[in-house]
């Protein structure tokens, strides 16, 4: 059922520095921020040869890493996004495993335009999981 893994999302306090610390310090490909208000948060991605890092920071109100955020200032390690082929037989079959799907466990429009759905971390020791739909690459 799984993909590749598409990416970790870490939540920061301050974007504009963690954005930096890769650039500087990691040497990697930053990019530069982006605002997505529909989802509360921006975002910065970090492209790694075999993945992707998402830095996290909180927009706006009911941003749904805020309270992440003040529960661990510093910031840490958010969830961990899979990919996977067809999310709506995912979804079925997760369910039929007793697995729970957050929010009404249909998927959403997630940050890159393509169906999310998250997974309870207490099913999946801990983590929070999101599975992304993303279709095959044509050959
Ligand atoms: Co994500």
């Amino acid at each position: 059922m799984l993909g590749r893994l598409n990416h970790v999302a870490i939540v920061v306090p301050d974007l504009k520095a963690a954005a930096e610390l890769y650039r500087s310090q990691l040497e990697a490909q930053v990019s530069a921020p982006l605002p997505l208000p529909d989802h509360g948060v921006t975002t910065v991605f970090v492209e790694l040869p075999n993945s992707k890092i998402e830095l996290l920071h909180p927009l706006g109100e009911n941003s749904p890493v805020a309270n992440f955020l003040a529960n661990n200032p510093s910031g840490g390690m958010h969830h961990i996004c899979y990919e996977v082929r067809d999310i709506d037989a995912a979804i079925e079959h997760l369910k039929s495993k007793g697995a729970r799907v957050l929010g009404d466990g249909k998927p959403k429009t997630g940050a890159h335009n393509l169906p999310v759905v998250f997974l309870h971390p207490k099913d999946f020791c801990g983590t929070l999981i999101e599975l992304e739909e993303v279709p095959a690459v044509p050959s």
